[in-house]
């Protein structure tokens, strides 16, 4: 039998209300926690017992409408299925109560995800095909198709990876993690039939696929398992296959990163960085770094670059494996 536990944690949670306040504040609130309960109990103890206008959104209470998400001491969580046990664990019995987005407040946990939706919405999140009014028969999907989709369709729309990704953060333009991998999910959909239009749409300079800094943040704070990186690698895949590469640091990082690995069986990482950038910026760049790199025999000269002793089966390997064409 599984014995309850009692600590006692100090909450500090964000209040903010954007009718009112000019700026937000924190309080502080003592309160014993069980090892049964998660997050959205704390919430709602706080809101019954402490203050009725504390503001925050929940519905399912089962990690299927998304609305309850928020950060705890910055980590990105889904309140109803958050164990408070995990979180004392990891952070102690000091725990940072805050929306996701603190510049979208609107009241407390609440915020505007407008910017979410939008993005959203850029990248044409349904399928697109010339529907036959009058089929004849099922369009049938078979249980090999579907698995392409890679459960992209699992997605809840809770905006944890949106706001937890750090190019994002940096560039509002970047469409974001959850709307690449509904742009995946329908490109990977055979009855659909705009791969091109939402390809334009991704792989376009600022907002695109190629601003991922992939720090693996998203997939790390999903909840469904959506992995949205791993649904941009798979969009970079579709615009080399596509023939829709545009010429730009990263593309020449991919293209110059298979290159190596082909000619040498190893990354020349000196040579990756000049095919990438182009020689004259590079120097300008990185010159100071690279030649105090160079002095401590760092970077390799192109003529010594040494191979692989198993250059023959990296090769094989290569030309097994990949899908596409640089
Ligand atoms: S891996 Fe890319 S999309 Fe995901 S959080 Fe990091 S920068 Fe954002
Ligand atoms: S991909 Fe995961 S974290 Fe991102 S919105 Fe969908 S369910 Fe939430
Ligand atoms: S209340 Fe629905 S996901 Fe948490």
């Amino acid at each position: 039998m599984t014995t309850i536990t009692t600590q006692t944690i100090t909450f500090n949670v964000f209040r903010f209300n954007a009718e009112t306040d000019y700026l937000p504040h924190y309080k502080t609130i003592e309160m014993e926690v069980t090892s049964e309960e998660v997050v959205l109990d704390i919430l709602n103890r706080i809101k019954w017992d402490v203050d009725g206008s504390f503001s925050y959104r929940r519905s399912c209470r089962h990690g299927i409408c998304g609305a309850c998400a928020i950060k705890v001491n910055g980590k990105g969580v889904l309140a109803c299925k958050e164990r408070m046990n995990d979180l004392i664990e990891l952070f102690g019995t000091e725990l940072t109560l805050e929306p996701l987005s603190i510049k979208r407040a609107v009241k407390d946990m609440i915020i505007d995800k407008e910017d979410f939706w939008k993005k959203h919405e850029q990248v044409k999140p349904y399928l697109i095909d010339e529907i036959d009014e009058h089929p004849e028969s099922e369009n049938l999907v078979t249980p090999k198709e579907e698995a392409q989709l890679l459960e992209a369709d699992y997605c809840i729309q809770c905006g944890l990876c949106h706001y937890s990704c750090p190019s994002l953060e940096n560039n509002e333009s970047y469409i974001g993690p959850a709307a690449f991998a509904a742009a995946y999910r329908f490109n990977a959909d055979v009855r659909d039939k705009a791969t091109l239009d939402r390809l334009d749409i991704v792989n376009a300079p600022d907002q695109g696929v190629w601003d991922c800094v992939k720090c693996f943040e998203c997939q790390e704070v999903c909840p469904k398992e959506v992995n949205p990186i791993e649904k941009i690698t798979k969009l970079h895949n579709q615009v080399f296959e596509n023939g829709v590469a545009i010429n730009n640091v990263a593309t020449r990082h991919a293209v110059g990163f298979a290159h190596s690995i082909k000619k040498h069986g190893l990354l020349d990482e000196a040579e990756l960085v000049r095919y990438s950038e182009g020689t004259v910026p590079m120097l300008m760049k990185h010159g100071k770094v690279g030649f105090k790199m160079f002095k401590v025999g760092k970077v390799v000269m192109p003529w010594n670059m040494p191979k692989s002793d198993k250059l023959d089966e990296v090769k094989a390997l290569i030309k097994s494996s990949s899908t596409v064409k640089f």
